[in-house]
């Protein structure tokens, strides 16, 4: 059995990765300070007596160094999901933001140099490091980033410190630029709350839901099953295909606002007109990704497509509401 590290493991990706992992057999150790997870992710696997053993839970800060030595002790493979993950939060907050997403992945790489046996270091980097393109123009890993807010300029750092690690010390690194990531245990109450997570509340509720801007902004919406497989793919792959890689990980499919409360008043049975608010600064208009470098370094293929992943994440949140 390996030893992963899942940083964020309270979050919505990390309790996703570690519910995966730990079904597959493996042991994880979870590092997380609560900021922004909650304990409720993981409550039931920890209170169960089959699979606890499996899972040690380490409260605290990635940016503490002596926390981050412990964390690191015995690791085989690091999934690097902790993070402060709102634009809006890291326009209002950019020096926590730069201090949790950069220095916080700069202590986990050094940790990793330092323990020496670390087969695979997998970063949650971010599509907002290609800033803004016209909606025709899907991202490509060879285009050069252009970070449009402060929390793009932090996972675009924490992506050139792993190269960085790679070259230099040889640290089998990979960084998963995330699209738009979607599905069960997403924070619908944060005041930063996502798009998907948002709707799904107001639905519930039987409310409009809140469309900042026109509601004809894309997005590749892409189901967390599916960025959880490029995980473990990202892991068992052999290095020398793709350690110091970025590659994107959607679904390169572009779907709207619109369309999303489309596909939620067919899943609802109801159609409830949206509310419109102005939109926010440091939003991109569009985002579709190329999966193509996925595809071929990885085997990458998002098996669960928009429609489906919507539908297991309303099922999800109606268990959940009662
Ligand atoms: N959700 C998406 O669509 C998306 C897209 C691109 C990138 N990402 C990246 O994926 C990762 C996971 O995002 P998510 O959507 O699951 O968000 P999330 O907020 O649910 O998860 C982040 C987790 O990190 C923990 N955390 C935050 N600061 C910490 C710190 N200083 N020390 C320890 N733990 C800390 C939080 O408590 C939380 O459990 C993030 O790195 C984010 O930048 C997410």
């Amino acid at each position: 059995m390996a030893l992963y590290l899942v940083t964020g493991g309270s979050g919505f990706i990390g309790s996703n990765l570690v519910y995966h992992l730990v079904a597959l057999g493996e042991r994880v150790r979870v590092v997380d300070n609560l900021s922004t997870g909650r304990e409720a992710n993981l409550r039931p696997l920890l209170a169960d007596p089959e699979r606890r053993h499996q899972v040690e839970f380490l409260r605290g800060d990635i940016t503490d160094p002596d926390l981050v030595h412990r964390a690191m002790a015995d690791v085989d493979f690091v999934l690097h999901q902790a993070a402060l993950p709102s634009v809006p939060r890291s326009i209002e907050h950019p020096l926590e933001s730069d201090r949790v997403n950069a220095y916080g992945t700069l202590l986990l790489l050094e940790a990793a140099r330092r323990q020496g046996r670390v087969r695979r270091f997998v970063l949650a980097a971010s599509s907002s490091a290609y800033g803004e393109r016209a909606p025709e123009e899907p991202k490509v890993e060879t285009m050069p980033p252009a970070p449009l807010s402060p929390y793009a300029v932090t996972k675009v750092t924490a992506e050139y410190y792993l190269a960085v690690y790679h070259r230099i010390y040889g640290l089998p690194t990979v960084a998963l630029r995330y699209f738009n990531i979607f599905g069960p245990r997403q924070d619908p109450t944060s005041q930063y709350a996502a798009a998907i997570p948002n709707f799904i509340s107001a639905f519930l509720r039987g409310e409009p839901a809140t469309i900042y801007g026109d509601g004809l902004q894309s997005r590749d919406f892409c189901f967390v099953d599916n960025a959880v497989e490029a995980n473990l793919l990202a892991c068992t792959t052999p290095a020398d295909q793709v350690a110091g890689q970025v590659l994107n990980i959607a679904c390169g499919e572009a779907i709207t606002l619109l369309g999303v409360i489309d596909t939620l008043a067919e899943i609802f049975g109801r159609r409830i007109p949206p509310r419109h608010a102005p939109p926010r600064p440091g939003d991109i208009r569009h985002s579709l990704a190329d999966i193509s470098k996925a595809r071929q370094l990885l085997g990458y293929t998002p098996k669960i497509k928009f429609a489906e992943g919507l539908r297991r994440t309303v099922a999800w949140y109606r268990e959940q509401a009662g």
